[in-house]
């Protein structure tokens, strides 16, 4: 009883907690449920290391395009620098009334890929500035040499044929050999 003459009602208990481990231990027990989450883990162990196991038989490999190329046939070029090729092979093919060359579209200072500006007759590299002419001589930038010939000849079909492991840009020796090829259309 309080001071006014009135009962009062005891305070309500909050409902005990009931928690994660009580639950798991209620209706597991706390020794099944470790044993099972310990298998888990063991299970899930296993699994990962399985399957980093099995991603060494599958290698990363590049599928580059080759070296080599055959580039159609040279009456399909009209005079001038053609960019069929830049996307496939990183190649511009060069048609001069004398015949022609094939440069490796990859500029010499590290090695980004220019484009070809036809009003201004330049290749001209987006990472540094530095621009090259039809010779392939650099012109301004940092580029410190001129870009890469690739070796150029005829296949026994008649078409252009294109080998990017051998290139040249010594400009006594790009000009001639198997750098430059004399064609002039039947
Ligand atoms: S990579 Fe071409 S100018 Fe630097």
């Amino acid at each position: 009883m309080n001071g006014t003459g009135t009962t009062q009602a005891p305070a309500e208990r909050p409902p005990a907690k009931m928690d994660l481990w009580r639950r798991l231990d209620e209706r597991l027990g706390r020794r099944q449920f470790l044993l099972k989450a310990g298998w888990a883990c063991f299970w899930a162990f296993l699994g990962g290391w399985l399957l980093s196991n099995l991603r060494y038989l599958f290698p990363n490999v590049l599928y580059e395009p080759t070296l080599t190329f055959k580039a159609g046939q040279p009456d399909e070029y009209p005079l001038g620098v053609s960019t069929k090729w830049k996307k496939t092979n990183r190649v511009w093919i060069i048609r001069e009334p004398a015949g022609f060359y094939a440069f490796w579209a990859r500029c010499t200072h590290l090695g980004c890929t220019p484009n070809w500006f036809d009003a201004e007759q330049r290749f001209k590299c987006p990472c540094h500035g530095s621009n090259f002419n039809t010779e392939g001589d650099v012109i301004a930038g940092p580029a410190p040499k001129p870009l890469w010939r690739c070796a150029i000849r005829l296949a026994d079909d008649g078409q252009i044929l294109i080998d990017k492991a051998r290139l040249e840009n010594r400009p006594d020796a790009r000009r001639k050999g198997d750098f430059f090829l004399p064609y002039h259309s039947a």
